[in-house]
């Protein structure tokens, strides 16, 4: 059997937060962070909802937009680095919220490239031919970690979640996939656990996100322009045959750049982080979904996906979307 992606949906937090909110408590402006990164807006968890809410959120959403089920899935991934709790799993408590009585359930660690990770390994699922039906979520509660005194990065994150279902057919749709890992960057982006070193740097151990924005940028643009005619290739497509390129939403710079480097050209691309925020894992379903919702993705149009982000990790897919 192959892997066949065959619905998205999504939920954000209700509530909206501004640039001018952050001239309140950080020395910046609206002008600087719309300049610097693209974003104009970004939705925050309210206290008592946490990453497990937005995925049973994104879930139902799923299954109503698309008038599906989801009685018979039999695997949950959710790929988050802010989870509710460190044990259990968000995916465990995902299972319980729908009533998913048959699924197992895992939650993966590969922030901003938790999506494509997911997938991937759905598709290794059904493929193996273990499991029929899986929901890969990238979702997160990055409020909830990040450093409101740290003008370089809380401008910058944003709540958010979105999921796809992933089934077994006789044609599938996950044309090419590419992974890879580059530990020693580590240090450029992390969330702090016990240890207070990583590979051999000390590290501040408060549980918040820590970025060294410029390493992490520069590392982007030269890793994912490199990627992206590997999975080209890959899928036996030429870049030009691509429809929508939607890469994780961390800045819109990014963006511009992989674009001006590789000649793709913007107005194909989907973002979803002038309204949202970096929303890390939830990032490029949440563009995917806007692009649906607005018309502009249609059935059998050619989707390549990269993620990138603390590991330093990378995933990539070429999607063709099902409609
Ligand atoms: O999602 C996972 C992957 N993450 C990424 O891909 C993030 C990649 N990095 C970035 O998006 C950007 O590096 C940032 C948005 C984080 C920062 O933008 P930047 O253009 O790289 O700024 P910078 O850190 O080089 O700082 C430029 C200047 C500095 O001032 P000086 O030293 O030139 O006087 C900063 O102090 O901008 C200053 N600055 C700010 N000014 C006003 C930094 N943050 C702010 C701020 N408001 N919020």
């Amino acid at each position: 059997m192959q892997a066949k992606v065959t619905a998205i949906g999504t939920y954000v937090p209700e509530r909206i937060v501004d640039n001018q909110y952050f001239e309140s408590i950080v020395e910046t402006s609206d002008e600087w962070i719309v300049s610097r990164t693209g974003i104009h807006t970004r939705r925050f968890a309210a206290e008592t909802e946490f990453t497990s809410h937005l995925c049973t959120a994104a879930a139902l959403n799923l299954a109503e937009e698309n008038n599906v089920t989801l009685d018979d899935v039999d695997f949950i991934i959710v790929a988050t680095v802010t989870p509710d709790q460190i044990m259990p799993s968000v995916a465990s408590q995902v299972q319980d919220k729908l009533g998913l009585t048959h699924a197992g359930a895992i939650d993966i660690s590969a922030a901003c490239a938790g999506f494509g990770y997911g997938v991937i390994l759905a598709q290794g699922l059904i493929a193996a031919g273990t499991h029929r039906k899986v929901l890969v979520f990238g979702a997160e509660t990055l409020t909830k970690f990040t450093n409101y005194e740290d003008r370089t990065s809380c401008i910058l994150f944003g709540d958010g979640a979105g999921c796809v279902l992933v089934e077994a057919a006789e044609k599938g749709n996950i044309l090419a996939a590419v992974a890879g890992s580059q530990g020693d960057g580590g240090k450029d982006l992390y969330i702090s656990g016990k240890r207070k070193q990583i590979n051999g740097q000390d590290i501040i151990t408060d549980n918040k996100i820590h970025q060294n924005g410029r390493a992490v940028f520069k590392w982007a643009v030269n890793t994912v322009s490199a990627q992206m005619p590997v999975l080209a290739q890959r899928a036996n497509l030429e870049i030009s045959d691509i429809n929508w390129f939607i890469p994780h939403s961390a800045n819109m710079r990014i963006i511009e750049a992989l674009c001006n480097q590789t000649g793709f050209p913007i107005e194909k691309t989907l973002e979803s982080i002038s309204v949202y925020g970096n929303t890390s894992s939830a990032s490029i379903p949440l563009a995917l979904h806007r692009g649906i919702r607005e018309g502009k993705v249609k059935k059998g149009d050619k989707l390549m996906l990269i993620g990138f982000g603390g590991g330093l990790v990378y995933a990539g897919i070429v999607l063709e979307w099902p409609g």
